[in-house]
């Protein structure tokens, strides 16, 4: 039985940002429900707030959410567009991209904009809410670095792809008496690196949040070998640095790691080698931590957010982001979540039950 007191009548629905497993999910989630519970119409938008900007969007039928659930990617494809960056939006010219996103949500005549995406995604929703769009966000990444939000879909799938890496390093590093780096994502937080390298059982994990003193990492592998150890697992978040690093400023920093043209994990295996002799090889898990299916558990989250985001639309419930926040779904200002990213907090319980088992953060 559709019910048709629904605020929203006609929306446009859009991923942005990294893709990961549970885009799908969450798209078939807020879809299904609007479509067959509300009569709502959907509008699909391609490649981001790109597809807003050049109108390139799509009338969906109920047909185009079927066997998405446990799809990898997006089925409306995504980018990293950044509208509120346009030079002519900051200089006042006309055509700026956020006029013509307003001029193609007019021209469609949306009563909202479901956006899907990371910190920029919703900071770029914030903006146009504020322009007088309706939008509605969803809190996605594998980073899990979105504040308000206890987790966001993609990110346990990723802990499982890098926990898997991991557990098959034990192995290999076993057998060739050898310490093992594996360098995961999660761009400036250690939440991806934090989850997986526990769950991996890794030795030492590097975070972005942990400014890392080689010697204190050159201590904790020499003590493992001087205690029969033959080999170590090395956990280095993307965003880790060194504690000289901390004490740089921006430019400072940018100059430095230009120096170099290797990514952190490659630097920190050199900097234990020259240490501490121990023969090091490094893994970079890269995008296979973006790729696949999602797990279970991100394809329930993605179905409770979505559905949770078809609500908010039926009741006109504009210019938040869907969050689980204790267990519970709800919706959170979208002003409380633009322009910030969540780190692992310093008491964080996990990093004290990880020092706990004997795992070295580096400080
Ligand atoms: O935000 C997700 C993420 O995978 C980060 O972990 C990573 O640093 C970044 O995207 C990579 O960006 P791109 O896909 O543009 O190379």
């Amino acid at each position: 039985m559709v019910n048709k007191q629904s605020k929203t009548k006609r929306f446009g629905i859009l991923t942005s940002g990294g893709d990961c497993p549970g885009l799908n999910a969450t798209i078939r989630g807020v879809a299904r429900a609007a479509m067959d519970k509300y009569g709502m119409e959907v509008v699909g938008i391609r490649n981001g707030y790109r597809g807003l900007i050049e109108n390139d969007t799509q009338l969906l039928s109920r047909d185009d959410f079927g066997g998405i659930l446990t799809r990898g990617g997006t089925i409306l494809g995504t980018s990293r567009e950044k509208p509120f960056k346009d030079k002519d939006w900051l200089s006042g010219e006309k055509n700026s991209a956020p006029e013509l996103i307003m001029r193609t949500y007019e021209k469609l005549k949306l009563d909202c904009i479901v956006v899907l995406g990371g910190n920029g995604t919703n900071t770029t929703g914030y903006f146009l809410a504020k322009e007088g769009l309706n939008v509605i966000g969803l809190p996605k990444t594998i980073d899990n670095d979105i504040v308000e939000t206890d987790v966001t879909f993609g990110f346990h799938t990723a802990v499982g792809v890098a926990t898997d890496a991991i557990d098959r390093l034990h192995s290999t590093a076993h057998s060739h008496n050898r310490v093992m780096i594996i360098e995961v994502m999660g761009h400036k937080a250690g939440w991806l690196g934090l989850f997986a390298g526990t769950a991996g059982g890794g030795d030492v994990i590097l975070l972005p949040e942990i400014p890392y003193d080689i010697n204190s990492i050159s201590k904790h592998l020499v003590d493992r070998a001087n205690a029969g150890k033959n080999f170590s697992i090395v956990v280095v978040a993307e965003g880790a640095l060194s504690k000289e690093e901390a004490k740089l400023d921006k430019k400072e920093f940018k100059k430095q790691r230009e120096k170099s043209s290797v990514s952190i994990g490659y630097r920190v295996a050199k900097e234990i080698e020259e240490a501490t002799g121990l023969e090091s090889r490094v893994t970079v898990l890269g995008y296979l931590q973006r790729g696949g299916i999602p797990c279970a558990y991100d394809r329930v989250l993605s179905t409770m957010f979505g559905t949770y985001a078809a609500e908010m639309l039926f009741k006109g419930d504009y210019g938040k982001m869907v969050a689980m926040r204790n267990n519970v779904v709800e919706g959170v200002p979208l002003e409380l979540v633009a322009g910030k990213i969540k780190p692992v907090p310093l008491d964080s319980q996990l990093v004290f039950a990880a020092r706990q088992v004997g795992t070295c953060f580096g400080d």
